[in-house]
């Protein structure tokens, strides 16, 4: 495969959005419990993200073409912990291209920016996205809680 560059997403412009729903939708078949609400709802989600974060919106590329993207906010107000922490608001890798590291890459990219601003970092992942889960406890994250189909999932003192 040729080589992976995890660059901040600079612009939003359609044709960027565009590939960044398709990238979304690729990623989470199989899994549409957890993120299969359908395009229209990945486009609003994926602007919000962009409104929200825009300074820590990472995405992986292979040459120009987008493979995944991680959703990184060093001002997130959690309301279980009562005080500003860091967020993963979205992470996803297209399915052609999961499980060859792009993830793991993504999500170091990420827990190195947040660790300039935050001491905490909370997610949210599906009951059952056992892959997921398994990734983010290697790197420190712990389950925390359950609301509904969704487990919070914790990391403290980065
Ligand atoms: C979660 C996700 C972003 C990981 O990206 P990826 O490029 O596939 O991850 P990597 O190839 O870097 O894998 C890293 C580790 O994740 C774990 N992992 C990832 N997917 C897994 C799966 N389906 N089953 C088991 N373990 C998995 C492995 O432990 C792996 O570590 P290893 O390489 O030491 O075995 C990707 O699988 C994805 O887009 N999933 C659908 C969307 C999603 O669930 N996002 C998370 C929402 S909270």
């Amino acid at each position: 495969m040729s080589e992976i560059k995890i660059e901040r997403l600079k612009s939003l412009d359609e044709k960027t959005l565009n590939e960044l729903i398709r990238v979304y939708m690729e990623g989470y078949k199989g899994l549409e419990e957890y993120g299969g609400e359908g395009e229209d709802y990945a486009r609003n989600y994926i602007l919000w993200c962009w409104k929200k974060a825009p300074d820590g919106f990472f995405v992986a590329k292979i040459g120009d073409k987008i493979v995944g993207f991680i959703v990184c906010d060093k001002d997130w107000f959690s309301k279980y912990e009562g005080r500003i922490v860091g967020a993963i608001h979205e992470f996803v890798v297209d399915k052609s291209y999961q499980g060859k590291g792009i993830g793991k890459k993504l999500l170091i990219t990420c827990l190195d920016f947040l660790k300039n601003f935050n001491d905490t970092i909370e997610l949210w992942v599906g009951e059952k996205n056992y892959g997921a889960m398994k990734l983010y406890e290697k790197f420190g994250f712990k389950k925390v809680g359950k609301s509904g189909i969704w487990i919070r999932m914790v990391k403290q003192n980065l």
